[in-house]
This record gives C-alpha cells, sequence and structure tokens, in this order.
C-alpha cells in the first residue's frame, strides 16, 4: 500500500541535482537525502528493463544511438555521468529498500508487459506511471493490484476517463497547471496529484495546502521539513 497520509518527497529521476539521473548513484544520494519515493524511467534493451529517460542514449551518456538498438554489452558500457552506468531495473530493485515508493515510468512500447512480468506478486511500495496511457492501461490489465499513475501536462476534460480506466491511485500532473480546484478535484476523484517538478520549498507548500499528495523534485534536500503528516 501505498503511505497516503504523508506529503511525499519523490526523487526524480533520483537526485539529479546531486548526481547523475537515473544512475545507481543517483538513487543512493536520494536516499541519503531522505526522500520518501524514488522515480526513475524505463525502456526496454535486448528485451531488458534499463533505466534511462530518453529512447537515445545521446543526451546522458557519452555513447549514440536507439537504446532499442544498441547490443546490450555496448549500452553497458556507455559512462552516464560520473563514470555510472545505465542501470537495469533489477539492480535498482535490488538497491532501493522496500519501504521506499518506486515509481516506474514506462517510457517504450512493450515496458508494461516486461515490468508486469517483473514485478508480478511483489510486495513492496510500487507505483506505476506513464504519459503514454494505453500502455498503462496495458499494466493495469496485467497486474491490476499495483497503483497505477497517469502522467498529464495537459488538464482537460477526459482525465477523470483516463483515471477511472487504470483505477488509478494518483494522477502526476505537471506543476505548470497544477491550482487549488484541480488537486481539489483529482482528490474528489480518489487519486490525489504528485507534481513534477518541483525544486522550490515555498511552491512545494503551496502545493501541499491545495492537497497534493507530494512531488517530484530533483533537490530533495531543499524541501525537506515540508513533510509533516498532512490529512489524507
Ligand atoms: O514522473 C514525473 C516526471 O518524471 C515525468 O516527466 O520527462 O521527467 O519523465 P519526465
Ligand atoms: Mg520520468
Amino acid at each position: 500500500m501505498l503511505p497516503q497520509a504523508r506529503f511525499l518527497l519523490i526523487g526524480h529521476r533520483g537526485a539529479p541535482g546531486h548526481a547523475p539521473e537515473n544512475t545507481l548513484a543517483g538513487f543512493a544520494a536520494a536516499l541519503a537525502l531522505g526522500v520518501d519515493g524514488i522515480e526513475l524511467d524505463v525502456h526496454l534493451a535486448a528485451g531488458r528493463l534499463v533505466v534511462i529517460h530518453d529512447r537515445r542514449v545521446d543526451k546522458t551518456t557519452n555513447g549514440h544511438g536507439l537504446v532499442a538498438e544498441l547490443p546490450f554489452e555496448t549500452l553497458r558500457r556507455l559512462d552516464a555521468g560520473d563514470g555510472e552506468r545505465i542501470p537495469t531495473l533489477d539492480e535498482v530493485l535490488d538497491r532501493v529498500p522496500p519501504g521506499i515508493l518506486l515509481n516506474i515510468e514506462l517510457k517504450a512500447p512493450g515496458t508494461a508487459a516486461a515490468v508486469a512480468r517483473r514485478l508480478a506478486g511483489e510486495p513492496r511500495s510500487l507505483l506505476i506511471s506513464s504519459f503514454d496511457h494505453a500502455e498503462l492501461a496495458r499494466f493495469h490489465a496485467l497486474c491490476p493490484a499495483i497503483p497505477c499513475a497517469p502522467l498529464t501536462v495537459r488538464w482537460h476534460a477526459g482525465l477523470r476517463d483516463v483515471v477511472e480506466a487504470v483505477k488509478a491511485r494518483h494522477l502526476n500532473l505537471a506543476d505548470r497547471v497544477a491550482n487549488a480546484a484541480r488537486l481539489q478535484a483529482a482528490r474528489g476523484w480518489g487519486c490525489p496529484c504528485f507534481i513534477f517538478t518541483v525544486n522550490d520549498a515555498a511552491r512545494a507548500a503551496q502545493l501541499r495546502e491545495w492537497g497534493a499528495g507530494g512531488v517530484f523534485t530533483d533537490y530533495p534536500d531543499r524541501l525537506r521539513g515540508l513533510a509533516p503528516p498532512v490529512e489524507a
């Protein structure tokens, strides 16, 4: 179950204000900074789940090409920053304590089925999210017991249907479209919002006042102290 009564600080791709994004060092940094949860992005490489944001390796590593097309060993030799490697999802699952919320964002077609196979029966605290709501629905159909959160950068009339389709426990909403009325509406659907990406403590405090369930942040240290228990 997700801890519902706290305002959660979730390390966005780890703690990229402190260590390379989506790396084991980044996740360790986030944990050391006291996050409640960690968000990461997954793609498929040679049938294996790897943790990287883009479909290409170019932006975050010293390599070139599509994650889905590089040989797995080539991909694993790349430098993802400070000598870190692109982690597999398995490596992250081995290192993140089960009580820390792990938000796995499905970034590519096919990740729903692969993540569902890997996580079936996993007792840890999990949340699966995606901007690709069809991929998220595929995950929900395969693993209805694991909570889902649609991601969106737009607030629109169809959102409630999107939430219903995956029985969402959270709605992961872009900060620039967050306001008090929308956060309350989502709470009314039984679906408190997690807001991305929030690095300013005053903004995080405002979102908390409005009823957000938590925030994704690059700098967990800046927002610490904002997380006393709030009304569920
Ligand atoms: O899940 C919040 C955030 O990670 C969504 O955007 O582009 O950073 O994956 P992005
Ligand atoms: Mg993400």
